[in-house]
């Protein structure tokens, strides 16, 4: 079989080990560990499915290697807790047992132990180490570790590496990058010891070698150890690419494989986590540099997900790995896609930070364009129904397509009515801003597995009650949608104005070099960005005291933060009363006052078709309602929602 991407189906050994490919599924922890802190059958099932997606080697994380100086949430291999070996060696089976290579990452978090921690009374109580003595920014003290806590860790190291070993893990990563303690050590930021740990790059780089030295003794030769950093800190005070060579190469004895990562978690998580607003493989120039300069096997990573791209960063030999995380969140068969030349069937990450934001609110693993993360104990296959069905479905955007997909491959006799003359919904409105291109093409992927799955797709076609009543449904899938909220002042339907949904074919009519976002909820401010990115002068008009509300935790800052870097005028607490060809006139603490542009893009809302799902109660004897039709929501809720409806039929 000829494979389209050559490069990155291609095996490679590392070590005395040999990978079935160039791609590897990254560290990702999740909260769903055992009260006694093992992995437990949900992570496990979570890990091995990113085996049988046929990713190379699937890392485990992390391990926190010395619970007495640290705290997280993370998995401690204990002999002396029950079920702790017995656990990782299960994990490491169902790993192995789809072809990857297991492997787990070993960490210690140093000054920022705790950080995920959920036992507020711990986290209070606990003793923050780091290099050296000091405050964090959040005012947390830090005690310098002595040499004798160095020692005590470094053994701890050795310790799990042996039982690692015993358990099955084939590969160990030690994690050096991301402001975590090894990186802390490295950093000059971090680090102002006078003892031989501290000072010039020799002394900063002692920790992480005594480590991997422990952890070389412990493993053996040729058992594969890689080793992450972060190729420069990207941070005012850290160290710069220059010295990220260095440290690789003063590690690169001790270590079968490089993984070059970017930034420190707690000055720059858009960098070390890619966002939507960077661009994919934004990383890899650190990466490429270093292999340069090493004899090593170099892997990359940072928001890598198309193919051809990552296909070309191996076959041009910049490097030899491609290491994906949230992109096997999206699409746990990537790898297998890929393998088999069917990558255009690829779901592929919105980066929106779902996964990381309800990790860190609802302590689940979810994410938008996946309904079973974090379920994947639960089995993963769609068993087909138990009796085949006729199942009408109103509305071709997310909602309605996820459901189509789902439904037709339980083989049931799908048929999808949308009223317009293509698919996709509200997501055909994300092709008009570069950055969200990804959420554009979720729509496309969609209608491609619909057609592929052989949904019978009708467009251009508006179901009446009439026209349920003639297609005898068993089941019929109300996902209609909503429509945006046009504010009702004087100026709306004029020529300067432009309704945000319909930006991507009517972005002819903003003219003018200043224009105004009316609405600041996180349409508004994406477009914001969007539009300064185009070299406009924005203005962002809020009736409220609050930006992007509807943002969750980890996208809002970056959001908040680009608006800023883009120089969006902001003008909060400003109602919009009429436009005019000047601009939008608003009131503000009583007054007046012209807000200066001469385009208005008008991103005020949703509103939820009710009429609509109403009219089609009776369409069939079960009738559901999903997505933005019961309320405007997002790509999540209408994916889920659209998955969850097709299997109870
Ligand atoms: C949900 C989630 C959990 C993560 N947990 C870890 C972790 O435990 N250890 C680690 O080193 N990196 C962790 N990361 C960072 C990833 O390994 C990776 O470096 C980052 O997501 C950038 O890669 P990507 O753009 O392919 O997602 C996590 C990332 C995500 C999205």
């Amino acid at each position: 079989m000829e494979r389209k991407f050559k490069n990155l189906c291609k095996p490679i050994k590392i070590g005395n080990v040999t990978f079935r490919n160039r791609m590897f599924s990254a560290p990702m922890s999740g909260a769903e560990i055992t009260p006694e802190c093992t992995i437990g059958s949900k992570s496990t099932a979570f890990y091995e499915l990113r085996a049988k997606g046929g990713a190379a080697a699937v890392t485990v994380s992390e391990l926190m290697v010395h619970p007495p100086t640290d705290a997280s949430h993370a998995y401690h291999l204990n002999t002396q807790t029950v079920g702790s070996v017995a656990s990782f060696t299960y994990t490491a089976d169902a790993i192995k047992r789809h072809g990857a290579v297991p492997s787990v990452e070993f960490s210690h978090s140093g000054q920022y132990a705790g950080t995920y921690l959920l036992d507020k009374n711990k986290k209070e109580t606990m003793v923050q180490y780091g290099p050296s003595e000091g405050t964090r920014p959040d005012g947390i003290p830090v005690k310098a570790l002595t040499k004798g806590q160095i020692k005590d860790i470094v053994q701890a190291y050795y310790e799990n590496a042996k039982l690692a070993k015993l358990c099955g893990f084939e590969m160990i990563m030690v994690h050096g990058g991301h402001g975590w303690l090894i990186n802390q050590f490295l950093s000059p930021y971090f680090n102002h010891r006078t003892d031989e740990y501290g000072g010039s790059l020799e002394n900063r780089v002692r920790l992480a070698r005594e480590v991997l030295t422990a952890v070389r003794e412990a493993v053996g030769p040729g058992f594969p150890i890689e080793f992450r950093m972060s190729g420069s800190e990207l941070f005012e005070g850290g160290y710069g690419l220059d010295e990220g060579v260095r440290i690789a190469q003063a590690v690169e004895d001790l270590v079968d494989l490089i993984h070059v990562s970017a930034g420190s978690y707690k000055f720059g998580f858009s960098v070390t986590h890619p966002s939507m607003f960077r661009e994919h493989g934004c990383n890899v120039y650190l990466a490429e540099e270093i292999k340069k300069h090493v004899s090593k096997p170099v892997a990359t990573i940072g928001a890598l997900n198309d193919p051809a791209m990552m296909d070309e960063l191996i076959g041009s030999g910049k490097v030899d790995v491609v290491v994906m995380g949230r992109a096997l969140l999206a699409d746990p068969f990537l790898p297998e896609k890929v393998m088999t030349n069917r990558e255009d069937e690829i779901v592929k990450c919105l980066r929106c930070f779902v996964c990381m934001a309800e990790r860190g609110v609802t302590q689940t693993r979810r994410c938008s364009v996946n309904p079973l993360i974090g379920r994947e104990w639960e089995g993963m296959d769609i068993q087909p129904a138990r009796k085949k069905k006729k199942v009408l479905i109103v509305g071709g955007g997310v909602a309605g397509l996820e459901a189509a997909v789902t439904a037709a491959r339980r083989g049931h006799e799908t048929i999808l009515c949308e009223k317009s003359d293509s698919l996709g919904g509200i997501l055909k409105c994300e092709q008009g801003i570069d950055f969200k291109h990804e959420m554009y093409e979720l729509g496309v992927t969609l209608e491609r597995q619909a057609r592929l799955e052989g949904v019978d797709i009708r467009l251009n076609t508006e179901v009446t009650p009439e026209y349920a009543e003639n297609v005898q449904a068993d089941a019929v899938i109300l996902a209609v949608g909503s429509t945006p909220i046009v504010p009702p002042i004087p100026g709306i339907d004029g020529d300067n104005v432009v309704i945000v949904n319909n930006y991507y074919k009517e972005k002819e009519k903003v003219k003018g070099d200043e224009v105004i976002v009316l609405g600041g909820g996180l349409a508004g401010c994406e477009s914001a960005v969007h539009l300064a990115r185009d070299g406009k002068k924005v203005h962002l008009v809020e009736m409220r005291d609050v930006l992007a509300p509807d943002a969750n935790i980890r996208h809002r800052p970056i959001l908040l933060q680009e608006l800023k870097d883009q120089h969006v005028v902001c003008h909060m607490s400003h109602r919009g009363l009429r436009i005019t060809e000047e601009g939008v006139v608003c009131e503000a603490e009583g007054k007046e006052v012209l807000v200066p542009g001469t385009s208005v893009i008008c991103a005020v809302g949703q509103r939820a078709r009710r009429d609509e799902a109403e009219t089609l109660f009776d369409a069939a004897p079960v009738v559901k309602q999903i997505g933005d039709c019961i309320r405007p929501a997002n790509i999540c809720a209408a994916i889920y929602q659209g998955y969850h409806a097709a299997m109870d039929i």
